[in-house]
C-alpha cells in the first residue's frame, strides 16, 4: 500500500509501474526522490488524498495489470553486485543516452533552420537547453566512467570516499532541472500543429531521452549510490 509518507523514491522501488504515472504528473521520482510523496504533491499543487488514493487503486490494488517488465527489472538490479550494476548503467543507459543525444543534436540544428521564421520563440531556447543538457552530461558520463565508476569498482570497505557522491548527486540535479525546463519548453513534448516530421522527431527523441535519464539517475541515486555507502556487494 502507497501512502503519502512513503518517500518517492522508495514508491518507485516498492512499485516501478508508478514511473509511468510519475512521469503523466511530472513528478520527480529521481532527483527530487528524498521528498515524501504528499510533498511531493502539494509542491506541484495535486491534491494528495485522491491522487494517492487512485495510485494505489491502480497498482497496488491490481498487480496484474502492472508492467511486469518494470517490475523485474528493478528486482534484479537491487540484486546486482556494484560492478556488475555498473556495467549495466554504462551499456544501457550511458550508450543509449550518447546515441539520442548525437540524434538530436543533429535534428535540432536541421529544426531551427527550418521553422527559425516561425517557432523562434520555442526553438532558440530549447536549442539552447538542449546544448546545456548535452554538454553536462557527456562531461558526467567521462567523469563517471573514466574516474568515479572504477573507484567505486575497486574501493574496499576501508578506502571508501562519499564525497564523490554528493557531487555526482549535485550533478543529476542540474541535469534534472534542464529536463523539467526542456518538458516545460516543449509543452510537454508537444509539437505546434504546422511541425514537420523532423520538428515531430526532435520531440519525440527528446522525451525518449528525458525519460530514460530519469530512470537512469534513479538507477544511480536510489540502488547504486546506497549500495556503495552501505558496503553491500563488495
Ligand atoms: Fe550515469
Ligand atoms: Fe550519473
Amino acid at each position: 500500500m502507497i501512502t503519502g509518507k512513503m518517500k518517492v523514491t522508495d514508491v518507485v522501488k516498492a512499485y516501478p509501474e508508478a514511473v509511468e504515472l510519475f512521469n503523466d504528473f511530472h513528478i520527480d521520482y529521481c532527483c527530487g526522490g528524498k521528498d515524501e510523496l504528499e510533498k511531493a504533491l502539494q509542491q506541484l499543487g495535486i491534491e494528495s488524498k485522491s491522487f494517492i488514493e487512485v495510485l494505489n487503486k491502480k497498482i497496488v490494488n491490481q498487480p496484474h495489470k502492472s508492467n511486469k517488465g518494470h517490475v523485474l527489472a528493478v528486482e534484479r538490479l537491487a540484486e546486482m553486485d556494484i560492478p556488475v550494476l555498473i556495467d549495466y548503467i554504462i551499456d544501457t543507459h550511458h550508450s543509449k543516452e550518447r546515441v539520442l543525444l548525437a540524434e538530436i543534436d543533429e535534428l535540432i540544428n536541421k529544426v531551427l533552420l527550418v521553422h527559425y521564421e516561425h517557432h523562434q520563440s520555442q526553438l532558440v531556447p530549447l536549442h539552447r537547453l538542449f546544448s546545456d543538457l548535452r554538454k553536462e552530461l557527456q562531461e558526467h558520463f567521462a567523469k563517471e566512467e573514466k574516474l568515479i565508476f572504477p573507484f567505486m569498482k575497486n574501493s574496499f570497505t576501508e578506502s571508501k570516499s562519499t564525497g564523490f557522491v554528493k557531487e555526482l548527486e549535485d550533478e543529476h540535479e542540474g541535469a534534472g532541472n534542464l529536463m523539467k525546463e526542456i518538458t516545460a519548453c516543449t509543452n510537454d513534448f508537444t509539437p505546434p500543429e504546422d511541425g514537420c516530421a523532423s520538428y515531430r522527431m526532435v520531440f519525440q527523441k527528446l522525451e525518449e531521452l528525458v525519460k530514460d535519464v530519469y530512470i537512469h539517475i534513479f538507477t544511480e541515486n536510489s540502488l547504486l549510490f546506497p549500495k556503495y555507502e552501505g558496503g553491500i556487494g563488495q
